[in-house]
This record gives C-alpha cells, structure tokens and sequence, in this order.
C-alpha cells in the first residue's frame, strides 16, 4: 500500500494523492555536439531516468553496479531499505529544451509558450527556468530527496542541476480522504481543488486531449511551478478578521464566510445588510473560482516551504511552492495569475519569486519503454 505503479496512461504524481514531501529539481542539459549527437544524447538520458525512476518507485536501488568494492555505487544509497513511501516520480520538459540543440523547434506546443511576465513578480532566474524539471513526492523526505540526487548523479556529463525545492506538508488536499492541510498562513488550502480521482474533471481541464496541436502530449499536462514567498511577519500582525476578508473563508473552519462549514459552496451574490458583499471584491477565492472564470479550473499540487531568513531583513524565506497542473497555461494559469496579480488583497502578503512551465509529456507505458519516447 505504500507503492504507486511507475507505468500507465499518465504519469503519477499528478492525479495522484498528494504526498507529505516534495523534492523538486530542474536541470540544464550541457551537450554541444551534433543536433544528432544531442537528440541521442537526450534519447539515452531519458531511457536511464525512466529506468531509475521505476525502480526507485517500487523501492529498488538505482539499476546498475552497487556491489563493486573498487567503484563507487550506482545508487547513492541514503533510501537503501526504506519503503518507497508512494514515492512519485513526475517529468517536464521546459521551452528551452525545444531549441537547435535538439532539433526540437518543431515539436514545441503551443501551449508551451514561455509565460508573459505577470506583475507584482520580482524572479529570480537561479530559481526559475530550466531544460527539465523533476517532481519527486513521497511521505518521506529523505526517499524524495534521493531521487532529485541520484538523477544528477546518472546524468553526469549531459545534465546539471539548475535550483531545486523541497517542500512539506501537502498544501491540496488532493484525495487521500486526509483532513485539508493548512498553508503557512493557518488557512486550509485545497478545499475547492479538483479531486484527482474525479475523471471527468482531470479530463476537462487537466490531461491534455485532442485539442493539442503536438499529438505526443497527449495524456500529458502542463506543469506551473512558482516558489510564492509569504510575509509571514506581517500577516501575523494582521487581524483575524482582515485575514479571513484576504482569502473570503474563515481561518479555523475553513468555511466560506456566506457559509458554516468548510463543504458549503461559496455564495458569490450574497451581500451584507451595508450593501457590500460579504465575500468581499478583492478576494483570493472570489477572483480565482471558476464560476467567476468562465468555468476555468487549475488542479493546485503546492507545497510549504521554508529556507532560513533573508539577510537584508531578517525575515523567514518561507512560503508556498504552488505547483498547478492543466490542459493548456495560456487559458488557465495565466489567465488566473493576471487576474489575481492585478486585484488580490493577498498580493500585500505574497511576492512569486521563482518560476518555471514544463511539458509533462503522458505515462510511460510499460517496462523498457522512456519518458517522451514520442517526442524523441
Ligand atoms: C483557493 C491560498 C496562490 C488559485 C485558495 C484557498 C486558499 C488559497 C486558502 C481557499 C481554499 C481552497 O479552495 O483551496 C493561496 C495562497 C497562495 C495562493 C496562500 C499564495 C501563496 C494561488 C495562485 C493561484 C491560485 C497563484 C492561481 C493562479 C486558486 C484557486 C482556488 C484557490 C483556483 C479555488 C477558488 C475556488 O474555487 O473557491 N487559495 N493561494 N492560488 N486558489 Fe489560491
């Protein structure tokens, strides 16, 4: 039971129940040979990275030689004997891998576009960007760390690592019949996510169908990660009050404030005896529900994170790494983001520092066959 099958239609750690643990890493490939000679390059890098991230999934060590007393290990050994703890192991291919070094240009969706700058952001480019991105989620962290490691390892010489996450205590409240984790606000977050067990949803806004334009998406998804600092010092001096008006739901029931228990569904119409609505206009949940988006829905995969204090200010580098996945970023998150960059009352306490769009090409299928096995 603490196993999730590597192989299938769409990859896991999508639809998947979201884990505790997240360890999230890009990578840049370094190869300056031939377009030939790159594309096998690639080709062979992702044939060794399914291969390790199946057997990784199952509990396995990293295939190759770990008995040798004269070299050192293939797998690196710190997961040696622990449960795979539901580790999931998710691929996505960055814009910048659909360039001449590859010959890819062709191949790039549309939906791929590289994202429009989206204010108030402040990026940092250590933290954004790169040719691959790796999710690995499990409940346990050291089994989720060890594989963002150990596909540096197995790529030496074609890949490095570009900037890497870890995040904790899942932020979605994605199935597992959990109670809704909490974001490092104190607000349950997650409550109107799209089940991922719910297949008409995930059909409808997350997996790509035929709508796409690169038929090797299909059974794919768009990747959206943005590493989203909090203030937290400042939104602790806030009031309860004002914080359950930034979000539209009360802090400890987590139910929309024209409800009274977390299940209600938001009544956007509602107004109080003043005249104003009682979900107020600048809302985080008004301006982001679909009934106010034209039916737009994002799944939400986020996790906390916290890396210390800044130096200039002493304040926590703490926050959300918000991971969404959808059918196409242009009609969804981004539409979203512009919306909320420009009218949020959560925008006071947030900055999104770190960026990143991947293509999470479909499942592979079955034992030998790779990740992106069409594209390539
Ligand atoms: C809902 C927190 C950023 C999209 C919510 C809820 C909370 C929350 C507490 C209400 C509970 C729920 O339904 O999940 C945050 C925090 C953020 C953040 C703390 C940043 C640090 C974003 C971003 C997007 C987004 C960047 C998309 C561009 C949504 C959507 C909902 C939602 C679609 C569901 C609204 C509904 O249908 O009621 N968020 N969020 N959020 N958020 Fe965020």
């Amino acid at each position: 039971a603490d196993r999730v099958p590597f192989y299938g239609t769409h990859q896991a750690g999508i639809a998947t129940p979201a884990q505790d643990r997240l360890a999230f890493a890009t990578y840049d490939l370094t190869v300056s040979g031939t377009v030939a000679e790159n594309r096998a390059a690639l080709r062979q890098l992702l044939q060794q990275w399914t291969a390790a991230a199946a057997a990784m999934t199952q509990g396995k060590t990293v295939p190759g030689d770990n008995d040798n007393p004269a070299a050192p290990p293939a797998d690196t050994g710190e997961a040696y004997g622990l449960s795979p703890a539901n580790l999931t192991i998710t691929l996505g291919l960055g814009g910048s891998l659909f360039d001449k070094r590859f010959g890819l240009a062709g191949k790039r969706p549309a939906a791929l576009a590289d994202l429009p700058k989206l204010p108030p952001e402040n990026l940092d480019p250590e933290r954004s960007g790169g040719d691959l991105a790796i999710q690995a989620c499990a409940d346990d962290p050291i089994v989720a760390f060890h594989v963002i490691r150990n596909l540096a390892r197995i790529g030496r010489g074609t890949v490095v690592m570009r900037w890497s996450q870890l995040g904790f205590g899942n932020a979605t409240g994605n199935g597992g019949g959990k109670e809704t984790p909490r974001n490092l606000m104190g607000f349950k977050d997650g409550t109107r996510n799209i089940p991922g067990d719910d297949t008409s949803l995930m059909d409808g806004h997350v997996w790509v169908g035929d709508e796409t334009d690169q038929p090797w998406m299909r059974g794919g998804s768009y990747l959206v990660a943005r590493r989203i600092r909090m203030r937290i010092e400042a939104w602790d001096r806030d009031f309860l009050q004002d914080q359950e008006n930034v979000f539209g739901r009360a802090k400890y029931t987590g139910a929309p404030l024209t409800g009274a228990k977390e299940t209600d569904q938001p009544d956007f119409a509602k107004k109080a005896a003043g005249g104003d609505p009682v979900i107020p206009a600048d809302a985080h949940i008004r301006l982001a529900a679909h009934e106010n988006n034209g039916g737009v829905r994002i799944l939400r995969r986020g996790y906390s994170f916290t890396d210390g204090i800044v130096p200039a200010t002493g304040e926590l580098d703490a926050g959300l790494f918000f991971i969404a996945y959808q059918k196409d970023p242009r009609t969804q998150f981004i539409a979203l983001q512009r919306k909320l960059g420009a009218h949020d009352a959560l925008n006071e306490y947030i900055q999104h520092v770190g960026s990143g769009l991947f293509a999470c090409p479909p499942g592979a299928r079955a034992a030998g066959t790779g990740w992106a096995q069409e594209l390539l």
